[in-house]
């Protein structure tokens, strides 16, 4: 039967659908996103489906109607012991997605899950509240930048049998163009250009089965970088913007969009994992002043378009990379941590990276090099912190890092602090942007380690006393068979500035 003579059919039957009398079918076909879970506190976690019939289509092929849909929460994976049911609104404004805000549960505790609608049911998800008070240990990943036509989400698998207790996304999560050698096709060449072009490119990266299988054992926080919308924050692009954070919101687990204010998408927010650690996750693109200043001074050759010696402009005290509003809650949050260990996480990497070309000094890797007057305060906040060793994870470099941020040169962009880069799910890392920075290494005494030849992620094992990371290498990410190995293994004691190579 065509997917639309089946819903208006159904739709009839709505109005005398009672729940909970569950209307359980044997197919997931609205269900081929899967599901997701993810901004966890320790009492709340957030469920979330997308209904969909075509995922080419218009509105996932679901025109203009509102679907009804049911959900049940479990404390065992077989879904007998429910401990909380309810309704959710699909709404065709927001795509057809749902987004649940469970309350009420229990910290530190795993719970299953699952949607029902029209006759169908979704697979089970599982997902997990942050823990409260003593903490002994926790173990979580990092990831970034997965191209869907670079490669496979195969690192995925990998980070399912690393067993986390949940995954910190960084960003590029979808990429809005390719570049370089491609391995499979995108839904389309050219980037976005609609809402319904972001939810098509969403819904694909959605389809590949490592990804969808991570969603759905392991709970997510997500950051948005350049890829999934818009490079800079210029009034020009805020239409097209504002179709890239709904479509995004659309596809994610995450809380704080309202439709009809897309500018004002406040993501930010704190895992707090009792006195063990506390991450700020940071949104850097949304409020960020203008990127590219000194467009004349330029030379595009030289990495990411920083040149800062002939900009004055970007050295300007006001600069924000984050905006007031979140600088202002970022500071009170690092100084007054309680935790053993006080995390800021950025798309990009803070600290900074000099490269000589020709003779001169150029900042290389276009991140917060662009805000110096930011990092300062930054620094500053950690340096004030009342407790709690400051770490800093980033991605976006397709490249694996270790850097510490005492060891910088130039005094004025210190940050004390350590930071560990991950490396890209699957996105390349080009030759010509690698380059660059192997052959700085010597100018830039804070990294003791680069590799721009890796995909893979990074697996932290946090206790009070030790910060151990394994830099998970994934092998050629166009094999279902890639294989996963440690490329290197860091220790930061806490306490004790600098990273130990294991
Ligand atoms: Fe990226």
């Amino acid at each position: 039967m065509h997917r639309r003579h089946f819903l208006a059919g159904s739709l009839a039957g709505l109005a005398s659908y009672s729940w909970p009398k569950w209307a359980i079918g044997k197919k997931n076909g609205l269900f081929p996103l899967g599901v997701a879970s993810g901004d966890m506190t320790s009492g709340s976690t957030v469920l979330w489906t997308r209904l969909v019939a075509d995922l080419m289509q218009d509105n996932g092929g679901l025109g203009e109607t509102d679907l009804k849909v049911a959900w049940e929460l479990a404390r065992d994976p077989k879904m007998k012991d429910v401990v909380q049911r309810g309704e959710a609104n699909a709404s065709h404004m927001l795509g057809h997605s749902v987004h649940v805000d469970v309350q009420g549960l229990l910290p530190g505790t795993e719970y299953w899950y699952r949607f029902y609608t029209e006759g169908e049911v979704s697979t089970i998800g599982r997902t997990r509240t942050l823990p409260v008070g003593n903490v002994p240990s926790m173990r979580f990943v990092t990831t970034s930048c997965q191209n869907y036509t670079h490669g496979y989400f195969v690192a995925y698998k990998h980070i399912l049998e690393d067993d986390p207790d949940f995954v910190v996304h960084l960003g590029d999560y979808i990429y809005d163009t390719s570049f370089g050698e491609t391995f499979r096709r995108h839904d389309r060449e050219e980037a976005p250009r609609s809402l319904e072009d972001f939810r098509r490119r969403h819904a694909l990266y959605k389809t590949d089965r490592y990804l969808q299988a991570a969603h759905a054992r392991l709970p997510f926080f997500t950051v948005i970088d350049n890829h999934d919308a818009i490079e800079d924050n210029n009034p020009e692009q805020y239409d097209l913007r504002a179709a890239a954070y709904q479509a995004w919101y659309e596809h994610m687990p995450v809380r704080g969009y309202r439709l009809g204010s897309p500018n004002e998408f406040h993501l930010v927010r704190l895992i707090n994992a009792g006195d063990l650690l506390q991450i700020n996750m940071l949104d850097t693109r949304q409020f960020r002043d203008k990127r590219d200043l000194c467009l004349d001074n330029l030379d595009k050759a030289v990495g990411f378009s920083n040149y800062r010696e002939r900009c004055g402009a970007l050295l300007e005290e006001g600069r924000t990379m984050l905006g007031q509003e979140q600088e202002k809650a970022l500071y009170q949050s690092i100084r007054e941590n309680r935790a053993q260990w006080n995390v800021i996480a950025s798309s990009g990497p803070v600290l900074p990276y000099r490269v000589d070309v020709g003779g001169e000094d150029f900042g290389y890797i276009g991140s917060w090099d662009a805000y110096p007057a930011n990092r300062r305060r930054l620094a500053q906040a950690i340096q004030d912190a009342d407790a709690g060793h400051a770490l800093i994870l980033s991605g976006d470099l397709h490249s694996f890092w270790a850097m510490d941020g005492h060891k910088v040169t130039d005094t004025a962009d210190k940050v004390p602090a350590e930071e560990f880069v991950s490396s890209s799910i699957s996105a390349n890392w080009p030759q010509p942007l690698s380059e660059p920075i192997a052959q700085n290494l010597a100018k830039n005494p804070h990294v003791s380690y680069y590799d721009g030849t890796k995909r893979g992620y990074l697996l932290h094992d946090v206790t009070a006393s030790s910060w151990r990371v394994r830099y998970r290498a994934v092998g050629d990410a166009t094999r279902h068979d890639a294989k996963v190995e440690d490329t290197k293994v860091f220790e930061v004691i806490h306490g004790q500035q600098g990273i130990i190579e294991r």
